[in-house]
């Protein structure tokens, strides 16, 4: 089986990673993604925003995106968030494994089960991140000088506005740790495909109420977003499906 990588802001190419485009078809519209060379023929990259960050959170077509995966055999998939810290014990450019969400998205096509021929399912959402591919890939964070926070609470924006810092206020008290714009639906559509996911979320900046307004980390970045596709991808190598 084969291996997927999705990422969004500040992430779009895998470096050191030689890798083609490649168009894939489904019935939810077209998917641009690269395709690595070589013995990585089995992993495919996929920049959510587009190649060049035209597409808006709002806009991203997920289930076109996760459908290509499946088509093309994907099993596994690690995905990366830019996103804003909640939790005061949260710094930028801290990475969280997120294993939860609470879901603030709205009109976004959401799932595959929408009546018709694939009829009425609901998703067990207990488990909305695959347990053993976070546990796989925070075993080997170290070997990449990577400290991941084991667990957080993803709350999913619609943006593409940012927060008020009441909403914060009122994430914070709901148990919200980090927050971005794209994890929901990314990880509902992966589990109705029964493709094992996991997502890391590295944060940019404080979310609003924290200081005056909104500043984005930039020194570090790339290192850190660099180290964390390095990781990504000898998680992804070493890993089989059967462990979820
Ligand atoms: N809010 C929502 N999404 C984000 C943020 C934020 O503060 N930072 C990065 N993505």
């Amino acid at each position: 089986m084969s291996s997927g990588i999705i990422a969004g802001t500040a992430i779009y190419h895998i470096p050191d990673l030689e890798m083609n485009e490649k168009t894939v078809n489904t019935p939810y519209g077209e998917v641009q993604l690269f395709q690595g060379t070589g013995e990585d023929d089995d992993l495919y990259f996929l920049p959510r925003h587009g190649a060049d960050h035209s597409i808006p959170p709002h806009r991203v077509n997920y289930r076109a995106h996760l459908k290509a995966f499946e088509v093309l055999g994907v099993d596994k998939i690690l995905a990366a968030y830019a996103v804003g810290s909640i939790n005061p014990t949260i710094p930028p450019l801290s990475l969280v494994a997120v294993n939860d969400f609470i879901d603030f998205t709205s009109g976004r096509e959401s799932t595959y089960y929408d009546g018709g021929s694939e009829g009425v399912k609901h998703v067990d959402m207990s488990q909305p991140f695959c347990p053993a591919l976070r546990e796989a890939l925070l075993e080997r964070a170290p070997d990449f000088d990577l400290t991941i926070r084991p667990s957080g609470v993803y709350v999913a924006s619609n943006g593409p506005r940012l927060e008020t810092p009441a909403e914060i206020a009122m994430f914070q008290q709901w148990g919200g740790d980090v927050i971005g714009m794209t994890a929901v639906p990314e990880c509902v559509l992966a589990k109705e495909l029964d493709i094992c996911f996991a997502g890391v979320g590295f944060s940019v900046n404080w979310a609003a109420g924290f200081e005056e307004e909104i500043t984005l980390v930039e020194e570090g970045l790339e290192n850190l977003t660099a180290r964390l596709m390095a990781l990504f991808i000898a998680t992804l190598r070493s890993t089989d499906r059967d462990m979820s």
